[in-house]
């Protein structure tokens, strides 16, 4: 694999971010997504994987809330993560997940949910959330995964993780 490197998104990627989910899900709805994200300051943690100063994978993480209010959980939704076509399989969406969580912990949130792969996420120590009382608004069962950072935050929890609005309102 070329040298990459993983750095944050600027206002002036966000057209280049745009492109590269496009390739990587064949849509763009996450792209509209990742920029509204931004423009309302919801990107909570937006990376660029580099190579030669191209962007060639990306990944986001915005508040999530809980119904009913957990007010002592501090949650954040990872969504989307995308790696040009090319660039697949070679290690950058692990980089890219594994530095997105690394910063999670560091800014003290407690909890990370994800609605992808069930064979993928796994491997960052995700489990699936039902193990933790926890459910979806979209109707996904081993799917809707989460991991906590702080160990036992999720004990005795029964609610329902919810995205912020900005995923309704363009249909993601
Ligand atoms: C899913 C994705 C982000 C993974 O990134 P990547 O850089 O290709 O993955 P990595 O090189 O870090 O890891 C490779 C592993 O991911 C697995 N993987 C790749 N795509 C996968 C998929 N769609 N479902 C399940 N596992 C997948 C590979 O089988 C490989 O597994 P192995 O290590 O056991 O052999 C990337 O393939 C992608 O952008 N896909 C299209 C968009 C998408 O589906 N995004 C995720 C939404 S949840």
């Amino acid at each position: 694999m070329e040298s990459i490197t993983i750095r944050e998104v600027q206002p002036e990627d966000l057209n280049e971010v745009a492109r590269v989910n496009e390739l990587a899900f064949n849509s763009d709805v996450e792209g509209q997504l990742i920029k509204l994200l931004h423009a309302r300051g919801k990107a909570i943690i937006s990376l660029a994987a580099m190579s030669e100063g191209r962007i060639v994978g990306h990944i986001l993480f915005s508040p999530v809330s809980f119904s009913p209010p957990q007010p002592g959980i501090r949650a954040l939704g990872l969504a989307p993560l995308a790696v040009l076509p090319e660039y697949q399989n070679q290690g950058i969406g692990t980089l890219l997940s594994h530095e997105g969580l690394r910063l999670c912990r560091s800014g003290g949130w407690q909890v990370v949910v994800v609605l992808g792969h069930p064979d993928y996420y796994p491997r960052f120590g995700f489990q699936p959330a039902s193990v933790f009382g926890l459910g979806n608004e979209y109707g996904a069962d081993e799917a809707f995964m989460a991991i906590e950072l702080q160990p036992g935050i999720l004990d005795c929890l029964a609610a329902v993780a919810c995205y912020c609005s900005e995923f309704k309102e363009i249909g993601a």
